[in-house]
């Protein structure tokens, strides 16, 4: 026998050339939960890192992520030349406190913000900074009007009107700012805020309606068109209430719907959007970490809120809830921007629009599945299991979405399985986003992989997931 006692020495010679091809065992031996004593060589502290990270999913074929997993070289160069600067200190780093501003004006540009407003906005950590400050704009200018009205702001707590396919940020910024959820449920067959019953949610403490462009369910996007004019006929009713407006949580459609769908309405071409939020890494093509909103007019962001912060020697007014954070982000926007340009961001949407047509077409195919979207609004593919659904031969599938997420991840992709929200929890479906990088090739290929999924399935004998439910690498990112 090789292992034991007796070849102790040999062992711990092994371990040194094995554990670590050349890397000495006091080195190969880190620990985990305490810091080192002593310090290590840059390489071999790197290649140690590396090899932990090895067994991590691979991020292009994350189809659970709207996150941004492939940006250009150039730009990936550039925002490692300034991961150094922190962007809240304006006044060291003017110039990139002016390419943050660029990007505002661009995006109040392509929102459509009317010419006669004082438009102001930020960059944020992500969507979810941008909700907590558009929640928090909504709250004090409700506050303050309410007061005006005289009425009573402390008998009864402000709430926020929401459809239940909200994103958990929304949640969070509930929870944290005291403001009760008011939650219009979903249901199985439609994934968008009901409108039928949306207004009998709103009351004279409702801070605003948060309309979804983009579903992080789904991708389907609310009809906000619709909403706006409900709202618009809610305040020429109720002149003596504070007024109603609409926050637009436009996470994943913010800066897809502009190039994809320009005609349609959804944004400050509505008089009561006062302000919308995106996420900068979702289909503004950065790497994680930056988000953006933009309240239509000043008015809309109480003076309460606004702080203020030295820059070429004056003051400049900020709204964020954090503080030091790198600049690179915003300047990785900002060369998408200058590089892509409305035209680049046009094809580059429809070739992700493409691939995602493609893979829904295909799994519409094997008509196993329901379809909720085909990457028709969104590039996003969502479908469940029929009911009763059975191969082409009327073999019956026995199998559920969790066998299939853990049948495709043998191929290295990573589909989330997750039931519907309050209204079709019942509803146990699968969501494929489609990104940038997911070229045709790489579709073509999750295609194939994705019926031999299904194929195999259909052989297998041993169901571990008979019992599973909830969520399933669905992280709402
Ligand atoms: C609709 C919606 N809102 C907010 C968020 C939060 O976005 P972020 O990850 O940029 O904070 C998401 C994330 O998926 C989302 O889908």
């Amino acid at each position: 026998m090789l292992y034991g006692e007796k070849n102790k020495d040999a062992l711990e010679k092994a371990r040194s050339i094995v554990i670590g091809y050349g890397i000495k065992k006091r080195e190969a031996m880190i620990p985990k939960y305490k810091l080192r004593k002593l310090s290590m060589d840059a390489d071999l502290a790197k290649a140690l890192i590396e090899d932990q990270l090895l067994d991590e999913g691979n991020a292009r074929q994350n189809l659970a992520t709207f996150c941004q997993t492939k940006m250009e070289k150039q730009a990936v160069d550039l925002m490692a030349e300034t991961l150094d600067k922190n962007a809240i200190d304006k006044s060291e780093y003017p110039q990139t406190a002016e390419l943050e501003n660029r990007c505002v004006n661009i995006l109040a540009d392509l929102w459509n913000v009317p010419k006669k407003c004082e438009y102001l906005g930020t960059s944020t950590v992500g969507s979810s900074e941008a909700c907590m400050l558009a929640g928090m704009a909504m709250k004090f200018r409700w506050r303050n009007q309410a007061k005006e009205l005289g009425m009573d702001v402390r008998s009864k707590d402000a709430n926020l009107v929401i459809s239940s396919a909200y994103q958990v940020c929304w949640e969070k910024f509930c929870t944290y700012w005291d403001v009760e959820m008011r939650i219009v449920p979903v249901n199985a067959e439609q994934l968008t805020l009901d409108l039928d019953h949306v207004m009998d949610y709103v009351d004279e403490y409702t801070i605003g309606i948060v309309g979804i462009q983009g579903s992080t369910y789904s991708g389907e996007y609310d009809d906000i068109k619709s909403l706006n004019a409900l709202v618009t006929e809610y305040n020429k009713q109720h002149k003596n209430c504070p007024e109603l407006v609409i926050h637009i949580d436009a996470a994943c459609g913010g800066m897809f719907t502009p190039f994809a769908e320009p005609e349609m309405e959804w944004d400050f071409r509505l008089s009561n959007v006062v302000s919308i939020s995106t996420s900068g890494h979702k289909y503004g093509l950065t790497y994680p970490g930056v988000g953006w909103i933009v309240w239509r007019d000043r008015k809309y962001l109480p003076e309460k809120l606004v702080f203020e912060v030295s820059y070429l020697g004056g003051e400049m007014p900020t709204m964020a809830i954090n503080f030091s954070r790198s600049a690179s982000q915003i300047v990785g926007q900002y060369y998408n921007f200058l590089r892509l340009g409305w035209e680049g961001y046009k094809l580059v949407h429809l070739r992700t629009q493409e691939s995602a047509y493609h893979i829904g077409e295909k799994i519409e195919e094997t008509g196993l599945f329901d379809i909720y979207n085909k990457g028709n609004r969104t590039p996003i593919v969502c479908y469940r299991l029929k009911e009763d659904a059975k191969y082409e031969d009327g073999t019956p599938v026995v199998w559920n979405m969790y066998d299939l997420s853990d049948r495709l991840r043998m191929y290295g992709w990573q589909v989330p399985t997750y039931p519907l929200p309050k209204g079709a929890e019942d509803v146990i479906i699968q969501r494929i986003v489609c990104r940038a990088d997911l070229t045709f090739n790489l579709a073509e290929s999750f295609v194939r992989d994705f019926r031999e999924a299904i194929a195999d399935l259909k052989e297998a004998h041993v169901l571990c997931n008979e019992k599973k439910s909830g969520t399933y690498g669905f992280t709402f990112g």
